[in-house]
């Protein structure tokens, strides 16, 4: 996607110094940087601490992050087996930065599998690096289909309602090109709906507490041109009433092969709320965000539980100062406690359909496994 008129994604080698580059999502929409990453632990700190984040960002980053390994273990031992056990011990340090993603330890599992079937320790290090692409190049791929497997559920809905007035869609959190390499997942469907004439408008939902929509998704729809209006996240249940809800697309970091949706905390409700009033609630998903493993989202699903000073404080710029410079303010009582679970899970029953790369199912078992005929084999 472009970022004042230049293309970029959100992860990329540096061909000069060989170096992993991201986009730092922390200071957007404030300030738009970018970081280069020089060793493994480095790229578990941006994945942990939210440098970076999204299902198939996360999962590039630790692809990324896994070549740094490698060279490390390079640097370290001239012993093939060292250099696995070592390279697996690193593995499971990035794993363990972010429970709930699927991508993450998809990537890493990958990574594993690619180099361990290497013997040369210079040439396990040449597979990194290729692995490291090919996700990479993968992921922007099957967000782009995703994109093209989605518009017809858009076009339709549009033609349903006379196709004159604006397709009103409602997101939560960012599930756009910021949380995946490129086009993004939930967005890569309203992008081709908007680059295709379709007028839409995003109903965005700012996402407590640390405001991916408000602060992400409403940057990048920005710098796209999509029409949008940021929400507070309790307002979806009373536009969806008043009949200014078309549909609903999220993103999400876990999805069973059952159909369970685990995503942002607050996308239930959206769900609930919408099955209420009769409205579509789709999920957008890469295949490498499915859990093969998984029967019951609700009670197997791990819920990432965040810091409680995100509930308690915020970050923003001063409206009255002149530079871009974030501060932070405590909300409440100073002596307060606070819970911050990061995802809830949606059940499949409340899911119209899934947007994959190979195609839109329903989201239910046998429909998932019919689109994914190779693991109903391996199963
Ligand atoms: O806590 P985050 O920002 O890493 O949350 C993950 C997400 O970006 C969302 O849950 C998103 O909607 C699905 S991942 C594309």
């Amino acid at each position: 996607m472009q970022v004042h008129g230049k293309p970029y994604r959100t992860v990329w080698i540096d061909s000069e110094t060989d170096s992993v580059e991201i986009i730092d999502q922390r200071k957007l929409p404030f300030e738009f940087k970018t970081v280069s990453l020089s060793s493994t632990s480095e790229a578990g700190i941006a994945i942990r601490d939210m440098w970076v984040r999204g299902a198939g960002c996360i999962g590039a980053v630790a692809a990324h992050g896994m070549l740094l390994a490698a060279k490390e273990c390079l640097a370290k031992t001239t012993n093939t087996s060292d250099f696995d056990h070592l390279f697996r011990q690193k593995g499971e340090e990035l794993c363990s930065t972010r429970p709930t993603a699927m991508n993450l330890r998809w990537a890493v599992e990958r990574q594993l599998r690619e180099c361990g079937s290497v013997s040369l320790l210079e040439e396990k290090v040449t597979r990194a690096r290729e692995v490291a692409h090919e996700i990479a190049d993968e992921d922007a791929e099957w967000c782009r289909l995703i994109g093209e497997n989605g518009l017809p559920l858009l076009e339709e809905i549009f033609e349903k309602k006379g196709g004159q007035e604006p397709l009103h869609i409602l997101t939560h959190c960012n599930a756009g090109w910021l949380a995946f390499v490129d086009h993004g997942s939930a967005t890569s469907p309203i992008y081709a709906a908007h680059d295709s004439g379709i007028p839409v408008h995003v109903w965005v939902d700012e996402t407590r507490p640390r405001n991916q929509g408000a602060r992400l998704t409403a940057w990048e729809l920005g710098q796209h041109g999509v029409p949008h209006s940021v929400i507070v996240d309790n307002a979806g249940g009373h536009l969806m009433q008043q009949g200014l809800v078309d549909l609903v697309i999220t993103g999400t970091d876990r999805t069973t092969y059952t159909g369970d949706v685990a995503n942002k905390i607050g996308t239930y409700l959206k769900a609930l709320a919408a099955h209420d009033n009769g409205i579509p609630f789709f999920v957008a998903l890469p295949s490498s965000t499915f859990d093969w493993e998984t029967r019951d989202g609700v009670g197997e699903i791990p819920i990432e539980e965040r810091s409680p000073a995100e509930v308690t404080h915020l970050s923003g710029v001063d409206a009255q100062a002149s530079d871009s410079e974030e501060t932070e303010i405590r909300l409440g009582p100073e002596s307060s406690a606070a819970r911050n679970p990061a995802f809830d899970v949606t059940p499949s029953r409340l899911v119209s359909a899934l947007i994959t790369e190979r195609g839109v199912c329903e989201a239910n078992e046998e429909a998932i496994l019919s689109l994914f005929p190779e693991k109903r084999e391996a199963r």
